[in-house]
This record gives C-alpha cells, structure tokens and sequence, in this order.
C-alpha cells in the first residue's frame, strides 16, 4: 500500500486537472452531455492520448465503449473509430452522438416533437413506470414515445425521452444515480440542502432537453470529422475489432463498482431494449480477470506495429498486473491522476491509473 506522501509524488500533474482548468462545462462540452452516465471519463483524458499515440487518419478501437468518449474525441482528432459495448442503451446513446445530422431535418423533427396533443388520459404505463413515476409524467412520456415515430432521428429523440425520464422520476435529487426507493412525498434533500418535492411532470424536461440535444448535436457538427465512427453492441470477450488498429484506448468496467444496465434501467423499460445483464463484465471478482485478458488479446491480436493499448482504470484492488500478463502486454508507463470529484455527496480523494501497454 502506498502512502499519500508516495502517492502524491506519483501523480502526474498535467493529466490532474483543477476545477478551474478544465471547468464543468469543457469536461461536458457538446455531445458529451446529451444524457448522463456514470463511469466514463473527461473527453480531455481521450483527447491528450489521441494527440500522443495517434495520428489523424489512424483507426481507433474501444472494446468497452460505453457512453461514447473515445469515439467522439477520435472523430474530431481525424481518426477512425470503432467501439463496442453490451448494453444496447449505451449503443443507441453513442449512435446518437456521433450520427450526421441534417440541420432542415432536425427542425422539422422539433416541430413535430413539439406538437400539443393531450397526453393519454389513462397512460398504460407497466408496474415500473407506475412504481416512478407521477401519473401525469407517464402519460407525457408515453405521448412523447409515440411523437417519437415518424421522426428523421428517432434515435436522438430516444435518448432525449430517457434524459427527460431519468429526471421526472420519483427519485430523490441526492440519490439520482441508484435509486433504491421511489420517493413519492416531500423530503429533506442533502444536495440543495432543504425540503425538496418529488417531480409531478415531463413536459417540461422534454421541452428543455429537445432544445439541448439540437445545440450540442450542432456543436459537434461544428467539430467533427468526416471520418467513420462504427458502433457495435455485443460482448467484447468474444468480439474482434473490425479492422487492424493503432490504438486501444478504453476503460474497462471494475468489479462491483456500478452496475451499467442497471443506472438506465428506465430508458430499457421505456424504449423496450433488451437487457443483457449477465453478459456484463464487472458483476463480481469472479472470472473478471479472465474476462478482461479476453478482450485484451483480442484487442492486441488487431494492433498494428508500433500501436498502443492504453487502459483507464482505478485499479485498487492491483489487478491490472496479472491481466496484462494474462493478455500477453507489456506495462510501458502507469501514469497516476487525480480525479475531481463533484457531484452528489461522494467525499474524499479519487484516483485513476492510465496504464500504457504493448505486445
Ligand atoms: C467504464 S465503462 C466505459 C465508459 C467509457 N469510457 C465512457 O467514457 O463512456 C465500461 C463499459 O463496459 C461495458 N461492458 C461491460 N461488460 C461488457 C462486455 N462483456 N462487452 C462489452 N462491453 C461491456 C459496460 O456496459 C460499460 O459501458
């Protein structure tokens, strides 16, 4: 074990941004905020490897792609990016993110999307949506749902009635990410600080949010490349990246640290996406090593000479040394950063290992 002191002379400043630094907004610029997930990181972290082992023009591979970060930094660096991922709500939300948008088409999409049909008087809602949500938020959503088909990106507007969903639940404001309890009455709420209400509508996260998925998806056109961004949904431990590539960059998920179908299981129940659970590496300690030096081989099998795998990790329980090994890499450089840490009421330091590696 590391003491604070050694941990401290460890740490690699450049990569620890401050607050003021790399403020909110930079870390949530453009499509990187068009719906919360938890467990990814800043698109700094991509952009800074991109700029030191790749090249435009080169192919990118993210074999635990998540909510996206590495294929959208990819693309605006000039490379070809490809990424996999289990969950079918984390594919659709990074087709969303990086698909090629139409600006005639996403304002007649936004007209339609913004139609005042009365909600369903007596929304069908499951057991689920019955259980989170208020009856007039159903019956919003559900509506919403169905303005939904017919539109020219059906797929972004997916991923706004999920945003919007995840904010109308009957969750408590300092308890968002698992809510374990519906909180149908009043209650003390230790992120604002003093009584909160839980939320009785949609509508208006649906207005807000279509609004903010137009802006950052035209922001991102701003920046983006012509390049190919490939997404594909399946489990990585039996996936070969569909082309040879220089670059790996990728976090993987971490034993019993968050559950990724689980923090969207209303956008599952919402948009009828089938879950894949048990195919989710992570779930326990169990066979993870294992899991993960399968995706590494693979990812090092297509690996051109002179590539670089690059893993963001926190990795405390020092597993990463046995499945390098496993997988057949060589640790090159394990660069220590300090992570900021903000939101809801996690306290205390947090750090993430960038570990280098090669054949
Ligand atoms: C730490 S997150 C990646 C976050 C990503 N770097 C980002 O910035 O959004 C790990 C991801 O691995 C995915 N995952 C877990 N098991 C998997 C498997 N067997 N195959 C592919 N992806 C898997 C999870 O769904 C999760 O999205």
């Amino acid at each position: 074990m590391r003491t604070q002191a050694a941990l401290y002379q460890e740490i690699d400043l450049e990569l620890s941004w401050s607050e003021a630094e790399l403020p909110e907004r930079e870390r949530t610029k453009h499509v990187h905020r068009l719906h919360p997930y938890l467990g990814k990181f800043v698109p700094q972290l991509a952009e800074v490897f991109l700029g030191r082992y790749a090249a435009p023009g080169d192919v990118v591979w993210d074999p635990f792609a998540g909510s996206g970060t590495t294929l959208v930094e990819a693309n605006a660096f000039g490379a070809r990016a490809s990424g996999c991922d289990v969950s079918a709500f984390n594919c659709l939300l990074m087709r969303a993110k990086t698909a090629i948008y139409e600006p005639d088409l996403l304002l007649a999409d936004v007209v339609r999307l913004s139609a005042r049909d009365k909600p369903r008087r007596r929304a069908a809602g499951s057991a689920y949506l019955k259980r989170w949500y208020a009856p007039r938020a159903i019956g919003e959503l559900l509506a919403f749902r169905d303005r939904v088909d017919g539109t020219a990106y059906p797929e972004l507007w997916q991923v706004v009635l999920s945003r919007s969903a995840r904010s109308a639940r009957l969750a408590r404001h300092d308890d968002l990410d698992f809510p374990a309890e519906p909180a149908p009455k009043e209650y003390f709420c230790h992120k604002h600080r003093r009584v909160c209400r839980p939320v009785g509508e949609a509508e208006k996260f649906l207005r807000r949010y279509v609004r903010d998925a137009v802006q950052r998806v035209q922001e991102f056109a701003d920046v983006r490349t012509a390049e190919e961004v490939n997404v594909i949904h399946g489990d990585a431990r039996v996936l070969d990246p569909p082309e040879a590539c220089d670059l790996v960059f990728t976090s993987p998920p971490y034993p019993g640290l968050i559950d990724y179908h689980e923090q969207h299981a209303y956008a599952y129940e919402l948009l009828g996406l089938g879950r894949r659970d048990a195919d989710e590496i992570g779930r326990g300690v169990k066979g993870y090593c294992e899991d993960i030096a399968a995706v590494l081989v693979r990812a090092r099998r297509a690996l051109r000479r002179g590539g670089k795998i690059v893993i963001v990790v926190n990795d405390r329980r020092r597993l990463y040394d046995g499945i390098l090994d496993a997988a057949g890499l060589r640790l090159q450089d394990r660069i220590i950063r300090h992570v900021n840490r903000r939101t809801g009421r996690r306290r205390g330091e947090f750090y993430e290992e960038v570990l280098v590696a090669t054949p």
